[in-house]
């Protein structure tokens, strides 16, 4: 028998009326608030994960902040710093309910072991009983946070049995219902460690898989191959799943370019705002502040108000330097630790540098490698900062996502802005949260649990409403089966015809395919290659070769189980890749300047462009249908709000 002998797929097939798919912050979120409404009604839950949920997702090293807790400030002040953030369309309907439930998430945290730093005399106490954080940031608090997910899964997996939870699951696609395309009735994927396909059949879903990685051309190449920011193994799935169930997209054009610590992708958040640590260029020069003025040569100073300006903004002042030769950029961490050093004991000054290594001990390992195998010691030498490989995501300081309907209570809410259950998508059933959802950036961890606790009681009231629909697949278990299997069956029929198993006109390896989506998107979709610099003719060739890629991932050949993961993996990267290209196409003007520029309309063009772009994906015909949808600013302008905010956008 050869070695590559792979037996007949055991098909499991399986029902239940909630699935949550994805294990990670939105689905433990939903997972530990569901069954405190399900009680006494007999709804069955089920959650699957293609990893193991303690280490799962953006949260499997750790954090060592939470990025999100309200405290003493009002949610509508936290909606004025995200729009501010995201350059002013954001649905405020769906930041502001995050806002308003994120402390109790935090709280809930705190309760199951998670250690949150405490100002000095209250150590001890906890928040829930008035305990005053350390703050790094207005919005962000402090934590020992190395087994954040551990803890969080935890009360998941108490909540949900494990009996109802399968972990190494890989979702490749969901089903609509036979009798109604419009509404979601299951999903299809495949065990990543047995021979197996398993196909689910649900009344709603939440579908929370995280954000895309590994989309763009990293710069991690040779021996760094692996190394990225946000979690190599979220591929788009939640992206490219809901696309081709039919829902609709939001902001797909928006991504995030995180500046980071060079080659280890260390955080920048403690040093800025903790330790009050200043970016420089190679000249020592404080370039945020010398490039200022350059905003208003392309309107972009209308979003930003002195220095409080959002990621993006920032970025592009960065970025100035490095295009004209003045970087490397540094951020200069001895100054800052000398500064803070200066009223500190001895003792204390130990513990800071303890604390500077421990921010990356905790949640960026790797930047630790970087700092001992250079041997960077933090208070005596400078480090570089670079900015990143696009990600596409919603719920960091980026808003890519899905179109849903919010909360029903909030004044002024727009009809477009609510069909009637929070975080459903347009297609019925169909949930989502985290980094699943557009339009509402800057929820990060707590935010994203958060959500997923909103969509979790949403998705009971829908299945207590529909009690009696019956679920029907559109497609067979054998079908399902043979399409999952088909990078297996490819390779089988083929792996003979040569000698070097990888080398074969018949086959690419998922390896290869993702070097040319990444070299694509690299070099005609903004990537690191053109300085993020895009414009129509660029697009046009991309979309031509990525019709012919998607034509050849057809051609992907699965010798093993990992590659088959790595298969579709890569195949759901392509459709978010797609949806990404699409919506920057569409939108003809520079609305995040530092995470990407249409070099053929530089400006930002309120009057034209303040608005969402939505899309909506054909899967039969491979076609995406583009639109406008207006934006409606539902918080009054607060008093320091840059001036752009308060252009109501074009009447559409
Ligand atoms: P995730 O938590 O990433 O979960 C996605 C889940 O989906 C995972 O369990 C994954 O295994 C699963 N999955 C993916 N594809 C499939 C599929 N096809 N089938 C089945 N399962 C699938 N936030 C903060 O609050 N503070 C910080 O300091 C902070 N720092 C960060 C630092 C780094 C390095 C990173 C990467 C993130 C940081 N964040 C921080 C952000 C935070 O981690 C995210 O906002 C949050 O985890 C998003 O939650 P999510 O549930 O949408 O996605
Ligand atoms: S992390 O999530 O990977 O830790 P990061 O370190 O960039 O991200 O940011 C943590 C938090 O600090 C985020 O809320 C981010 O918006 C904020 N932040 C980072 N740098 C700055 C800065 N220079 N000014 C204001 N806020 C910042």
């Amino acid at each position: 028998m050869s070695e590559y002998s792979f037996s007949q797929p055991e098909i499991v097939e399986e029902e239940c009326d909630i699935l949550l798919i994805g294990g990670g912050m939105a689905c433990c979120g939903a997972a530990f608030e569901i069954t405190k409404w399900t009680k006494d009604t007999g709804l069955n839950i089920k959650l699957v994960d293609k990893a193991a949920m303690d280490r799962s997702g953006a949260v499997a090293q750790g954090l060592s902040a939470i990025n999100t807790y309200m405290g003493e400030n009002d949610p509508a002040d936290y909606v004025r710093y995200v729009r501010g953030d995201l350059m002013g369309i954001t649905r405020e309907d769906l930041v502001y309910d995050v806002g308003r439930h994120v402390d109790d998430s935090v709280h809930n945290f705190e309760d199951w072991g998670l250690p949150v730093w405490k100002q000095k005399g209250d150590e001890g106490k906890k928040l829930r009983d008035g305990g005053k954080p350390v703050r790094s940031g207005r919005w962000q608090i402090m934590i020992n946070g190395e087994s954040y997910k551990w803890i969080v899964a935890e009360a998941a997996k108490k909540a949900l049995g494990m009996e109802n939870i399968r972990e190494r699951i890989f979702i490749v696609r969901l089903l609509t219902d036979k009798n109604d395309p419009t509404r979601v009735a299951g999903a299809a994927g495949f065990s990543v460690r047995e021979n197996k396909i398993y196909i689910y059949k649900f009344k709603t879903c939440l579908l929370a898989c995280g954000g895309a990685v590994n989309v763009f051309r990293p710069r991690s190449v040779g021996e760094g191959t692996g190394r990225a920011w946000y979690p190599v193994w979220n591929a788009g799935s939640t992206y490219a799943m809901a696309a081709e169930c039919g829902a609709e997209l939001t902001l797909m054009e928006n991504r995030f370019v995180p500046a980071r610590f060079k080659d280890g992708y260390g955080p920048v958040g403690a040093w800025f705002l903790l330790f009050k640590a200043k970016a420089m260029n190679a000249m020592g020069e404080d370039y945020q502040e010398k490039n200022y003025p350059t905003l208003k040569e392309d309107g972009y100073d209308r979003y930003a108000q002195g220095h409080a300006m959002g990621t993006c903004l920032r970025n592009h002042l960065m970025m100035i330097e490095m295009k004209e030769g003045r970087g490397p950029i540094f951020m200069d961490t001895p100054s800052a630790m000398a500064k803070l050093a200066e009223s500190m004991t001895p003792k204390e000054i130990k513990h800071l540098e303890a604390e500077a290594w421990e921010d990356f001990l905790d949640m960026t390992i790797g930047q630790c490698g970087v700092w001992a195998g250079e041997n960077i010691e933090p208070d005596k030498q400078v480090s570089e900062l670079m900015p990143t490989e696009p990600y596409l995501l919603g719920s960091h300081a980026g808003c890519a996502g899905l179109w849903c309907s919010g909360p029903d209570d909030l004044p002024g809410t727009p009809e477009h802005y609510h069909w009637g259950y929070n975080r459903m998508t347009t297609v019925k059933g169909l949930f989502t949260a985290g980094d699943g959802v557009g339009a509402s950036g800057h929820k990060f961890s707590s935010g994203s649990f958060t959500e997923g606790r909103i969509a979790a009681k949403s998705m009971v009231k829908y299945c207590l409403d529909n009690k009696d629909l019956k679920p029907e697949l559109q497609a067979s278990s054998e079908e399902l089966a043979e399409e999952i299997y088909q990078p297996v069956r490819t390779f089988l029929e083929h792996k003979d015809y040569t000698t070097a198993i990888d080398i074969n006109p018949h086959y690419i390896t998922p390896k290869m395919l993702q070097f040319r989506l990444q070299k694509i998107m690299d070099e005609y979709v903004a990537g690191v290659a053109t300085w993020y610099q895009t414009n129509s003719a660029m697009l046009e060739v991309a979309e031509r070769k990525m019709k012919m890629l998607k034509e050849d991932s057809l051609k992907m050949r699965a010798k093993d189980l990992h590659e088959l993961l790595r298969a579709w993996e890569n195949y759901h990267r392509i459709i978010a890749a797609e949806a990404h290209m699409k919506h920057i196409q569409f939108r003809e003007e520079s609305r995040y300047p530092g995470y990407y520029y249409r070099a053929d309309f530089k400006a930002i063009n309120d009057d034209d462009w303040k608005c969402f772009v939505n899309s909506r994906y054909d899967r039969s015909s491979g076609e995406w249908e583009m639109k406008k949808v207006k934006w409606k600013p539902l918080i009054a302008v607060g008093e320091k709000e840059p001036e752009g905010i308060a252009h109501a956008g074009p009447e559409l």
